[in-house]
């Protein structure tokens, strides 16, 4: 949510780094501890508009790697010659809609987020709904051993999504950034190691 008058600092940075949106030092910080994102790595970015975690994702892996973002709406980001964007929505997504080596990746990123209303439980419902679909789509299309990273807000559906997230992967993380405003209900749950069955 926007704060008119408020002044952002990493809202600042990211103009000034030429990044499309703030959301991109969420990412940076858990890149920075978790390695998610290596040279030459194939990453689907799901929920990518504008695309500030693309311009990241491209730039971390490099000429050798490919990342597939994948939004309602399209980047508005400088497009890059690793990037390909496709406009879907990720509740019908199929695998088959996905270009062919976009069907078994490294990595599968999701920032996807709900409108928000303001009511707490309703936004937590769709932003776990979008969640499960995340981790629907990273079963349909990660390596063993692939990384996932997934934002969700909040509440009472949490604790058994991130129970089932510890079924599929070696190891789960939790994870606040800095740069995520303390008064979002947003956490992102960092999976390493994919446990495919
Ligand atoms: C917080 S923004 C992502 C910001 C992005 N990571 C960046 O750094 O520029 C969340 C995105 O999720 C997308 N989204 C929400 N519901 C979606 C759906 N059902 N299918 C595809 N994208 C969706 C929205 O259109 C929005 O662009």
């Amino acid at each position: 949510m926007a704060h008119p008058g408020v002044k952002d600092p990493f809202r600042a940075k990211a103009k000034k780094e030429g990044y499309s949106a703030r959301s991109v030092y969420k990412l940076k910080e858990i890149q920075q501890r978790y390695h998610l994102l290596q040279t030459g790595a194939l990453v689907a970015d799901l929920g990518c508009h504008p695309g500030s975690w693309l311009q990241f994702c491209s730039q971390t892996v490099g000429p050798r790697g490919r990342v597939l973002g994948i939004d309602l709406k399209a980047p508005t980001a400088p497009g890059a010659a690793n990037v390909a964007f496709l406009q879907a929505d990720i509740r019908t997504l199929s695998r088959e809609q996905l270009p062919p080596w976009a069907r078994q990746v490294d990595v599968v990123l999701s920032d996807l987020a709900p409108n928000t209303t303001g009511v707490k439980w309703l936004d937590h419902e769709r932003s776990l709904e979008l969640a499960r679909k995340a981790l629907e789509t990273a079963r349909g299309i990660l390596k063993p051993g692939g990384g996932f990273l997934v934002k969700i807000f909040q509440g009472e559906g949490f604790d058994p999504f991130r129970r089932d997230l510890e079924t599929r992967f070696q190891r789960v993380a939790l994870e606040k950034p800095r740069s995520s405003r303390s008064e979002s209900r947003e956490v992102y749950l960092i999976g390493l190691g994919y446990i495919k069955n």
